[in-house]
């Protein structure tokens, strides 16, 4: 197994309902490192950059506005596959669809307001945390 680093966004539905720090214990209790961590409020073009491969699809507009509505906390993790690790404890994108025990069946609310995102894959983490934390890309 792989040492690996993904990008966690808790976003600002689980910032405005006080569960920042239940969703980093579960991160914590799943085995995951927090190795860095800022909280903020996206601008318009920082979250229009973060989420340019979604540009042309149709909830691209809303996905922007719900995501600059408030504060979002960013993290770095790392663990053994962090990036299959951090996506197995989301859950599916869809609230409604994930399983028992997720954050996503915890805290969110539809596909739109889904709590948390993490990155898809090895290659798409190392983008999302240079991003956010171009310091942290492992070398
Ligand atoms: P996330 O993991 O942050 O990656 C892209 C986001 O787009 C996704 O989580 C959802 O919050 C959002 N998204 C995906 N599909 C839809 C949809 N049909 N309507 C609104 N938002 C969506």
């Amino acid at each position: 197994m792989a040492v690996e680093r993904t990008l966690s966004i808790i976003k600002p539905d689980a910032v405005e309902q006080n569960n920042i720090g239940n969703i980093l214990a579960m991160i914590q209790g799943a085995g995951l490192k927090i190795i860095g961590m800022r909280m903020l409020h996206l601008s318009r073009a920082q979250a229009e950059g973060f989420y340019e491969v979604h540009k042309d699809r149709p909830f691209f507009g809303e996905l922007v506005e719900f995501m600059t509505r408030g504060p979002v906390v960013v993290s770095v993790l790392e663990s053994d596959d962090a990036v299959a690790r951090y996506r197995n404890l989301m859950g599916a994108t869809d609230p409604v669809e994930a399983d028992k025990g997720t954050i996503r069946k915890a805290y969110g609310t539809d596909i739109g307001e889904n709590a948390c995102h993490g990155s898809d894959s090895v290659e798409n983490a190392k983008i999302e945390v240079g991003y956010f934390f171009p310091e942290y890309l492992l070398r």
